[in-house]
């Protein structure tokens, strides 16, 4: 049991340490637009002389590549000179940057989507990111960048009142990285009140007598609210029996469980009355 244990904390870790690796946002990266220059510090180098290498081939100074002390300046740069730049002193690495081209001017539809739902009553909001030739996204609404789930979706949280107008927009901003040494950044803003929808309510009622579930769907349209709230659906059951009326109403409420108002001796002629939201 303990062996088994341990070894899955091991798998675990080495599939951690590999996601990290291919993740090109946790190298030391800058983003250079085309044809400006950039210089390179050879940081924590010592007094001795540093060299460089371009993707792991000595590098030499050249018309569009000038080396002054620890520096080295790349000019009018393009393409060709993007990938990972590393200085060595005394045969030891030093340092390295990955350099990329960065092609925010040339993003134009914003490569984010927000949406937030109500009907569970969750304050999550989820946002996917996705540009054509790009591989690697990470966004923030805050100081911390996140990192998308497995299935590429970024949580953002938010402490905005669902009760009260919104007054300030929520901001994000995106970050892009392609194999092909390209990247992007963007900002991307929006209020909740222009994103909420609903979704699927999920609200079944038992009903007692026969034991049968009332489903109810979600609506097929949504007026977009100028605010929002988290929502309650309220669903009536009217009984007539021998010209007696019998009432019980269900409510649904963001605890997240039904409860029934009030439970009175259901008869067994019903006719259901649904209130709140319409349901197809
Ligand atoms: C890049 O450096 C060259 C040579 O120093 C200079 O002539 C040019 O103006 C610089 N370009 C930019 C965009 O700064
Ligand atoms: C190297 O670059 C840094 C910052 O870009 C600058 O302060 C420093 O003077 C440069 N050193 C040389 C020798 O050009
Ligand atoms: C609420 O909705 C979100 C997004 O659809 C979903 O991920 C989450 O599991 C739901 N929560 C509950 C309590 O149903
Ligand atoms: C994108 O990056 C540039 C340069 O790093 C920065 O000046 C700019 O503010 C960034 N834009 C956004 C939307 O973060
Ligand atoms: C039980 O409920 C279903 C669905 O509402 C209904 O069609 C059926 O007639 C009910 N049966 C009895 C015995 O009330
Ligand atoms: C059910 O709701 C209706 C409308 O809100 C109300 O008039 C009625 O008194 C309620 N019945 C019960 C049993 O709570």
């Amino acid at each position: 049991m303990m062996k088994a244990s341990l070894s899955l904390v091991t798998i675990l870790c080495l599939c951690a340490i590999r996601a990290s690796a291919l993740d090109p946002f946790n190298k030391k990266f800058i983003a250079v637009k085309k044809a400006d220059n950039v210089t390179l510090r050879c940081e924590k180098a010592t007094d001795k002389a540093v060299t460089w290498k371009f993707e792991d081939q000595p590098l030499e100074p050249a018309a569009d590549i000038k080396m002054e002390g620890n520096n080295m300046t790349l000019l009018k740069l393009d393409l060709d000179l993007t990938g990972i730049f590393t200085c060595w002193s005394e045969e030891q690495k030093v340092d390295d940057t990955y350099v990329l081209l960065d092609m925010s001017d040339f993003i134009s539809d914003s490569p984010i989507s927000c949406t937030a739902e109500t009907f569970n009553c969750t304050s999550t909001i989820s946002c996917t990111m996705s540009e054509k030739g790009y591989q690697y996204f990470r966004l923030r609404n805050g100081d911390d960048w996140l990192k998308p789930s497995s299935e590429g979706k970024f949580y953002l949280t938010h402490t905005t009142n669902p009760f009260a107008e919104e007054a300030t927009p929520i901001v994000v901003i995106g970050e892009g990285m392609s194999d092909l040494n390209h990247y992007f950044n963007t900002s991307y803003s929006f209020y909740i009140r222009d994103i909420i929808r609903p979704g699927c309510p999920r609200v079944s009622v038992l009903k007692k007598e026969n034991g049968s579930m009332l489903d109810l769907k979600p609506p097929v349209t949504w007026i977009l609210p100028l605010s929002y709230y988290p929502l309650e659906h309220e669903i009536q059951f009217v009984s007539r029996t021998d010209g007696q009326i019998t009432q019980v109403n269900y409510t649904h409420s963001c605890v997240g469980k039904r409860r029934p108002k009030k439970s009175k001796n259901q008869k067994k002629k019903e006719e259901k009355k649904k209130k709140g939201h319409k349901s197809s």
